[in-house]
């Protein structure tokens, strides 16, 4: 099927402006996994001198699950959230245990996984597996609700739902992983919060910036 121009766009700009990343030169589950758990409340920047260390020390998800919890949590020091440790550890086990040491192929299965949600799982099952599901994160809710002029709250029940049917609706069958990466690094490096429009490929197609709301999606309560 035609790719819908929104990702033609997106996925030309993802070609000249990726940054080159160690978790995006690899199909493996369990460094994509790590690496997206790692990212989940930290800044690429500071997240990148960890996960070199903690995929050095712990190659496979046998180390990891092995490896005497003190361990990784001394490398885990300085991220904080240490449940994210936790989670990664008995996620670990729970792969040799229950799936001898294969890590999970599909997004429904991965998502069973503790400390995975939607995001990861969606993150995981594409990247490593090319499987077509959406991620759906900040930088997603940011691009969307600009592009395509979405009022939902993104602090509401709703809008994790509302955004993953439109994100879904775009991403290509033919290359979902590169449509994913392409929307988060869009979000992160483009459409960032105070965006420069001036040089954004969407500019001519962004419901947002003909309407000059851009500065007003998308739309978060307090809450
Ligand atoms: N943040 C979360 N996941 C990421 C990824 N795969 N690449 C860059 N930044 C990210």
């Amino acid at each position: 099927s035609p790719l819908h121009p929104f990702s033609a766009t997106i996925m030309a700009w993802y070609a000249e402006h990726q940054r080159e990343l160690p978790w995006r030169q690899t199909q493996d589950p369990y460094a994509i996994w790590l690496s997206e758990i790692i990212l989940q409340q930290t800044r690429v920047a500071q997240g990148l001198p960890y996960f070199e260390r903690l995929i050095t020390a712990f190659p496979t998800v046998r180390d990891l699950a092995e490896a005497p919890e003190a361990s990784l949590l001394r490398l885990w020091q300085g991220l904080g959230y240490y449940s994210r440790a936790r989670n990664l550890q008995k996620a670990a086990q729970m792969v040799m245990r229950d799936f001898s040491g294969v890590f999970p192929q599909s997004y429904d299965e991965i998502i069973r996984l503790p400390g995975v949600g939607p995001y990861t799982a969606a993150a995981i099952a594409s990247f490593a597996f090319d499987e077509a599901k959406a991620v759906v994160d900040g930088n997603v809710y940011r691009v969307l609700s600009r592009v395509f002029a979405v009022e939902t709250d993104i602090a509401s029940s709703a809008a994790r739902g509302v955004f993953t049917s439109l994100a879904q609706s775009l991403i290509p069958m033919q290359d979902p992983a590169t449509f994913n990466q392409a929307i988060m690094e869009f979000g992160a490096l483009q459409c960032t919060p105070s965006p420069d429009c001036s040089d954004c490929p969407l500019r001519v197609s962004c419901a947002a910036f003909s309407e000059h709301r851009v500065a007003e999606l998308p739309i978060k309560s307090k809450k």
